[in-house]
């Protein structure tokens, strides 16, 4: 619980409150305006006010929510890479080299292989891409030029091993990764067909086990890599092929997000002791891939919490070059050339989520306390309206605990015939509002006992965005990883309330109801107020990684605009955008053309006309409508009547005049239905 009077609320508090300064590394901040800012790219004075990156998409007409893409982070994390390495290679004296080699799958949008691609100019060496599927592949290939390694890894059918092989005679510098026994042979097969062979690497099953949701990766008992026993036999029939000499590369994946430094150095040992002896059995190998496993730490606790790493990136990288170099000198080997597959530590920050507000469940009622006559002789009402009278520093818990029974006894009573609903409920409120003073007056506790720390949780307030948590956020719903998120203006004001989020998918599940906090997770998050006709946006970062792609359709709710945010020559900001997905491309995604959705909408026109349900004023405003609406982005918009009012004015007119009688639905009863969906002030304002 933060301790800041609203009177002393400044950004030091924001950043407290929201640990912006652990999580956002040198990419994010509080500007003084109180709005989050972006540092695109580090080293460069650059800061981009995030709220005007988002004014930037309404002004071309993408409204929240959006996705924020900010290639120049991804740029900046591969430089942070290369530097760490190059820092322990001179540390340790280390011969080999470093090169990173993106697994793609971690986010393959173009935007995102183009950016990993630039970001070798500035690394001064090819930086490469990993695959693992045939489509992953045909993305690798096309991104890459002649010196970028492309790396084919995963479940192989033949046209996988036949395009990566193709892609080598082509010119590509294709690495195949063999990962099962049986691609062996169909390599061997491919090979002697097209006459070509690439380089070849094997992925080991390492016994070295790791912590955390990806430790079945790694062990004898992962789904992927060759056991040891297997390698050998698999050497065997690489010589017997005539292939051996093309066997460069040993690959081992430790897992993902792996906390603890500890199992990183587990496995680079294992593994260069398997490299060591391979290498003395004459086996050309020069190069170690370690895979993925590099962690981030969304949180910024710096612990082996799932969603946080007890380590950084220098401290990876000289694990990694440390212990290769000690392992191969014992041996007497060379040094290898070192590659990961880091994916997450690369892309996880450039992506940044911003979803607005829609209304907050409020649940700060203040009414119905006075008691009538007769409620004051009922005896928990009459001691609950004591408790709110006496509530004070000094007996903040008694007095909740008063309530607590008084609320108690009026179930029962209600329970038992005694009371009447309304009473209850009249209970109920009053006790609420208990807890919110109670809850009020905990700042000024010194200690504050654990059963009222839970009360802040209870009273949270749910806040409902324009997002859906299965396509943006999956890993929270999935496994319930922590995304740093808070609000990306109005930093300079106390947070007042509570909240937990919800999103518009019609999924209980569909809440956000873990949040960073200073030890770990935090149950709620500090928000603030709505305020009548102001936007609310709340920023969920670091989504750069694996959330895209693994995101679903739930409710037919599809991508989201992206705006990717680059800078140009001057460092002045410049915006591409890309729409979402609108209706008629959600319900193709499950079948349904665009032809059969208006084919019914036809027919249900042409059916309500023959009826006399509509005129025909109405009917091609409503055609005017399904046309625009199938063009209209899958989340929730508010302006979808713009362009007919003429259209619809007139029809509204038809109705309140009586020039248009229709038998089944009166003129008042559609103007009250307009009420109650809230549109009646549009028509008049059209009217007027
Ligand atoms: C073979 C392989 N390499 C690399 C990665 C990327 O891992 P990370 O995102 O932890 O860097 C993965 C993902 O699990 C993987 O399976």
């Amino acid at each position: 619980m933060e301790h800041h009077h609203a009177e002393s609320w400044n950004i030091d508090h924001a950043i407290d409150t929201y640990q912006i300064d652990r999580w956002g590394d040198e990419f994010f901040s509080i500007g003084e305006n109180g709005h989050i800012m972006v540092h695109p790219c580090p080293g460069k004075d650059i800061a981009w006010d995030l709220v005007e990156i988002v004014n930037q998409g309404l002004a071309q007409d993408l409204t929240p929510p959006v996705l924020i893409r900010l290639p120049g982070i991804i740029r900046a994390r591969v430089q942070q890479l290369y530097a760490a390495f190059a820092a322990g290679r001179e540390k340790y004296g280390y011969r080999g080299k470093y090169t990173l080699v993106f697994p793609i799958k971690v986010n393959q949008h173009q935007e995102v292989l183009d950016a990993v691609y630039a970001s070798g100019v500035s690394v001064g060496s090819a930086v490469g891409m990993e695959a693992g599927s045939k489509a992953e592949m045909m993305a690798a290939i096309c991104k890459a030029d002649n010196h970028t390694p492309v790396f084919c890894n995963g479940f192989k059918d033949d046209t996988y091993i036949e395009l990566a092989v193709r892609a080598f005679q082509l010119g590509r510098n294709v690495t195949i990764i063999i990962e099962k026994p049986h691609e062996i042979q169909m390599v061997a097969q491919c090979v002697k067909r097209l006459g070509v062979c690439p380089r070849l690497g094997v992925r080991v099953k390492l016994a070295a086990r790791v912590s955390g949701h990806w430790q079945s990766s790694a062990g004898s008992n992962s789904k992927f890599g060759l056991s040891t026993s297997q390698l050998l036999e698999g050497i065997d029939q690489l010589r017997a092929l005539g292939l051996i000499h093309r066997l460069e590369l040993m690959h081992f994946h430790p897992g993902s997000q792996i906390n603890n430094v500890r199992h990183i150095k587990a496995s680079i040992i294992e593994a260069t002791r398997i490299y060591g002896d391979l290498y003395k059995q004459g086996i050309p190998l020069n190069t170690i891939d370690v895979g993925g496993g590099l962690a981030v730490d969304y949180t910024g606790n710096r612990n082996t919490e799932p969603s946080s790493m007890n380590y950084t990136l220098q401290e990876y990288a000289n694990d990694v070059v440390y212990y290769m170099q000690q392992v191969c000198n014992q041996m007497g080997v060379p040094h290898p050339d070192i590659v990961s597959e880091s994916g997450r530590a690369v892309a996880a920050h450039h992506g940044v989520l911003v979803v607005p507000v829609l209304g907050a469940v409020q649940t700060n009622r203040q009414d119905s306390l006075t008691l009538t006559p007769e409620e004051e002789k009922i005896p928990p009402l009459f001691e609950l309206q004591g408790n709110l009278v006496e509530l004070n520093e000094d007996n903040v818990l008694e007095v909740y605990h008063d309530g607590q029974q008084a609320v108690e006894m009026a179930l029962q009573l209600f329970a038992n015939g005694h009371m009447t609903l309304d009473q209850r409920v009249k209970a109920e409120r009053m006790f609420f509002v208990l807890c919110q003073r109670v809850r009020g007056r905990l700042e000024e506790l010194e200690f504050i006992p654990k059963e009222l720390q839970e009360l802040s949780q209870n009273l949270a307030e749910t806040y409902y965005a324009n997002f859906s948590l299965f396509q943006s956020l999956p890993d929270n719903w999935a496994i319930d990883q922590l995304f740093p998120l808070m609000p990306i203006h109005r930093l300079l004001e106390k947070p007042t309330s509570q909240g937990t989020l919800g999103d518009i998918t019609c999924d209980s599940d569909g809440c956000i109801v873990n949040f960073v906090g200073p030890n770990g997770k935090r149950k709620t998050l500090p928000l603030h107020p709505m305020q009548k006709d102001e936007p609310y946006w709340l920023g969920i970062f670091l989504v750069g990684a694996y959330q895209e792609v693994l995101g679903d359709y739930h409710n037919l709710l599809g991508r989201l605009h992206v705006l990717t945010v680059d800078a140009d020559a001057n460092d002045r900001m410049m915006v591409f955008t890309r729409r979402g997905t609108v209706v008629s491309e959600a319900l193709e995604l499950v079948n349904h053309t665009p032809e059969d959705v208006m084919r019914g909408v036809r027919s249900m026109i042409h059916s309500a006309v023959s009826d006399k349900r509509v005129s025909t004023v109405e009917a091609q405003s409503s055609s005017r409508f399904f046309q625009r609406l199938a063009t209209e982005y899958t989340y929730l918009t508010d302006d979808l009547d713009a362009p007919s009012e003429v259209v619809l004015t007139r029809a509204v007119e038809e109705r309140v005049n009586g020039t248009f009688a229709n038998p089944r639905v009166g003129a008042l009863d559609f103007v009250q239905d307009a009420e109650t969906n809230g549109d009646v002030e549009e028509f008049v304002a059209i009217d007027g």
